[in-house]
């Protein structure tokens, strides 16, 4: 009879500050769930938000982007008890995992990941110019898994080619040196696709198309009221289309209940696109409720969010010092002097 081995989770995000409804449907709620089933791990990557604050101009907002975020990890239901939260950058092991990885990580390998050509891309740049830290990107979140050894990574589907590439480092360091490492496998929670309030993209909070979720009713009311519709819809007496529209695909989340007649009601041009988002934002901000309402008590006591992440990084500093020193072992570097 083999013993049942508890899978240890590990997941990170970018501090990019207050998180928004894309977030929470995409990546939170499933954190939120795994706590219950597995050993879970969340970290606070403010080394990956480095790799594309390239003029700088940003750096001064990471504190507080640390500190929202993790406010809204706590209001979504994140429980220290159950989960690990911490800061990548308070367990600087990681960088040195990070360095000796990159040994044996071919450079073909990054210059091939999607994700970098596409960014080069976005920030106009070339091979040429394009900092090494973000080349080493994928390094680094290897380090940042392998680290804590856990075998389970919640990630959205574009995450999957660099949990590849970290299976692909592992196999080559653990063929290297020996058996060191588990391969990280994704878990692909099946998430729904939130778009932004233009209906066309993403949401995110770069492109401003973004739901927060720490908004107040009034703000979650008036952005809702900014969301397009169904494109072809120019009057109120025009049947709608509810296939096309991304109010109903988000109706469908928050208020499941009433998608019989809101379908109804739309393709009969019985309900105008103005009072069907009014409709909306209430469903959000009833779902939003018990979030906020626990928000304002942690929000009350920063310092009790400073011991949660003291805590975290305690723990996870402990494991890493672990791993570490199996790592200088193997790859012979010594371990005293
Ligand atoms: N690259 C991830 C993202 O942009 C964030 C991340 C960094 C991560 N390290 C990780 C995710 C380790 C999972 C595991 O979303
Ligand atoms: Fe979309 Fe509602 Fe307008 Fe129909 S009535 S097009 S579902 S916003």
């Amino acid at each position: 009879m083999g013993e049942e081995v508890t899978r240890r989770v590990f997941s990170g995000m970018r501090p990019s500050g207050r998180l928004h409804l894309g977030n929470w449907l995409g990546a939170l709620q499933n954190w939120v769930e795994l706590q219950n089933d597995f050993d879970c791990m969340y970290c606070a990557v403010d080394i990956h938000a480095l790799t594309t604050i390239n003029d700088g101009k940003d750096v001064g907002h990471i504190q507080d982007n640390i500190r929202e975020m993790v406010l809204d990890w706590l209001a979504a239901g994140l429980n220290p008890e159950r989960s690990t939260m911490f800061v990548q950058s308070h367990v600087p092991a990681v960088l040195t995992l990070h360095a000796l990885l990159s040994m044996v990580t071919p450079l073909g390998w990054l210059l091939r990941v999607p994700t970098f050509k596409d960014r080069v891309r976005q920030i106009n740049e070339s091979e040429e110019t394009v900092s090494y830290g973000l080349v080493g990107y994928p390094v680094l979140q290897t380090a940042d898994i392998v680290l804590y050894k856990a075998d389970t990574v919640p990630v959205g589907e574009d995450q999957v080619p660099h949990l590849e590439l970290a299976r692909e480092i592992v196999r080559r360091f653990n063929n290297f040196f020996g058996p060191t490492f588990p391969e990280p496998q994704p878990w692909l929670a099946p998430t729904p696709l939130v778009l932004g309030l233009d209906g066309q993209q993403k949401m995110s909070k770069s492109l401003d198309n973004h739901i927060e979720l720490a908004g107040s009713w009034e703000e979650t009311r008036s952005r809702t009221a900014t969301a397009f519709t169904d494109p072809d819809r120019i009057r109120r007496t025009d049947p709608g289309r509810p296939e096309v529209c991304n109010v109903y695909r988000l109706h469908k989340q928050f208020n499941p209940n009433d998608l019989p007649v809101i379908f109804e009601e739309c393709t009969r041009a019985k309900r105008g696109c103005v009072e069907c988002k009014a409709h909306l934002a209430e469903g959000i901000n009833d779902a939003l409720e018990p979030f906020r309402e626990r928000r304002r008590v942690y929000e009350e006591k920063p310092e009790m969010v400073r011991e949660i992440l003291v805590e975290g990084t305690r723990r996870a500093s402990r494991l890493a010092a672990e791993t570490l020193e199996e790592v200088r072992e193997r790859m012979g570097i010594p371990t005293s002097l």
